[in-house]
């Protein structure tokens, strides 16, 4: 039997992906919506601005838009929140039991709190079982990186765990849709680019080190690289795109660097059905990868690598380009739904003994 999951924050550009990527999922069942007031007391299909190339599914059309609060709510709750209101709601439904797999960027860098990609860092997610709402009422909160991170992160847990890496430089030219809707007016991005993203460059660079970091006892050690990141809005619909440098702590050729990503498998054998056979796909073409064209690889999970070339500063330099509400909000929070019932930690939510 399914379990049912509801969405808060489901009428966003995220909570719209969830819907789209939970229609016929083997696992889960979408049961209950929330949003702000505007929104509850109306049906889904009256709220919603369905911004998605697939029809709004006539079910989930029908569901009325609860207020977002926990009194009803699942015990399974798919969190695509702002921030600010993340901040203040997601431990409501914590504390009354239930698993929040949050999008936010609220409490990813909270000690206790695993800032989680599965084929990365799954370890991580025994930090829930230090948190105070896990203890006391079974409930717990999951997060997954901000969207122009996961690709990033991708690409080089490989390298790093092969290799080493000693400094990370990292340019980013972000699709629109990842600053929501309405978002960037389209008199401020058509034919042109915008160079400031507000709180990106932080969170790419400490979300990074922290994903690629080491569990020890209840903390996470991050990476110890270096690490600069320039975020720039560019006038595309969906596609974050990444140019990237990197130094080495050992050497590594080109074919090695391609055999890592090419064998980088840690999810085969668990059957998580929104996982990408290929996380990393590499595209030898020239002109490669193009959020036009790359960017639906692995149903939109997986990240595509291309223009692997030496660097003159660092040692290797590459680009990387991912889906930013697939891979990079609704697909990553899903992927670690996934990976919470693989491990047993979304069975009906239970006070730990
Ligand atoms: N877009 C991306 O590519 C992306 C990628 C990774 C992470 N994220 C993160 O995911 C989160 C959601 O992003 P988004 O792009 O989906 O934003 P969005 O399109 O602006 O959607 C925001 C959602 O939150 C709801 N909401 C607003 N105020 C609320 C309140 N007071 N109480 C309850 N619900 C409220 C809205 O409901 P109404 O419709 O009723 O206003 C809407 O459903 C953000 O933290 C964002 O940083 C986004």
């Amino acid at each position: 039997m399914r379990q049912q999951i509801g969405i808060l924050g489901s009428t966003g550009m995220v909570g719209q992906r969830f819907i789209q990527l939970l229609e016929n999922h083997p696992w889960f069942e979408v049961a209950w919506l929330a949003a702000s007031d505007r929104s509850s007391g109306r049906t889904y299909g009256e709220a919603v601005r369905w911004k998605l190339d697939t029809p709004l599914p006539a079910r989930i059309a029908g569901l009325p838009v609860s207020p977002a609060t926990p009194e009803g709510a699942p015990k399974i709750i798919f969190a695509a929140l702002d921030a600010d209101i993340a901040r203040e709601l997601e431990p409501k439904f914590a504390a009354a039991g239930c698993a929040v797999i949050s999008n936010s960027s609220a409490f990813r860098m909270q000690q206790d709190v695993p800032l989680v990609i599965p084929e990365v860092n799954a370890e991580h997610l025994t930090l829930v079982e230090n948190q105070s709402w896990r203890r006391e009422s079974g409930g717990y909160i999951v997060t997954n990186p901000n969207c122009s991170a996961i690709g990033l992160v991708l690409a080089l847990k490989p390298i790093v765990e092969r290799f080493g890496i000693d400094a990370i430089f990292v340019s980013t030219m972000q699709a629109v849709s990842g600053a929501g809707y309405p978002g960037v007016p389209s008199m401020d991005i058509l034919g042109n680019v915008v160079p400031y993203i507000k709180n990106e460059e932080e969170k790419m660079q400490e979300e990074t080190l922290k994903l690629l970091g080491r569990l020890n006892g209840c903390l996470v050690e991050p990476l110890g690289a270096k690490m600069s990141a320039h975020c720039n809005r560019v006038a595309v619909e969906d596609g974050h795109t990444e140019s990237v440098s990197i130094k080495l702590s050992r050497r590594a050729t080109r074919d090695e660097m391609l055999a890592a990503w090419a064998q980088f498998t840690p999810l085969a054998g668990r059957d998580l059905p929104t996982a990408p056979a290929q996380p990393v796909e590499f595209i030898p073409a020239e002109d490669r990868p193009q959020p036009r064209l790359d960017r639906m690889r692995g149903a939109g999970m997986a990240a595509t690598v291309g223009r692997l070339r030496p660097c003159g500063l660092l040692d290797w330099k590459f680009t990387v380009l991912s889906h930013n509400t697939i891979r990079g909000a609704a697909g990553a929070a899903l992927l670690n739904a996934e990976l919470l019932v693989s491990l047993g930690k979304l069975d009906p939510v239970a006070v730990p003994a």
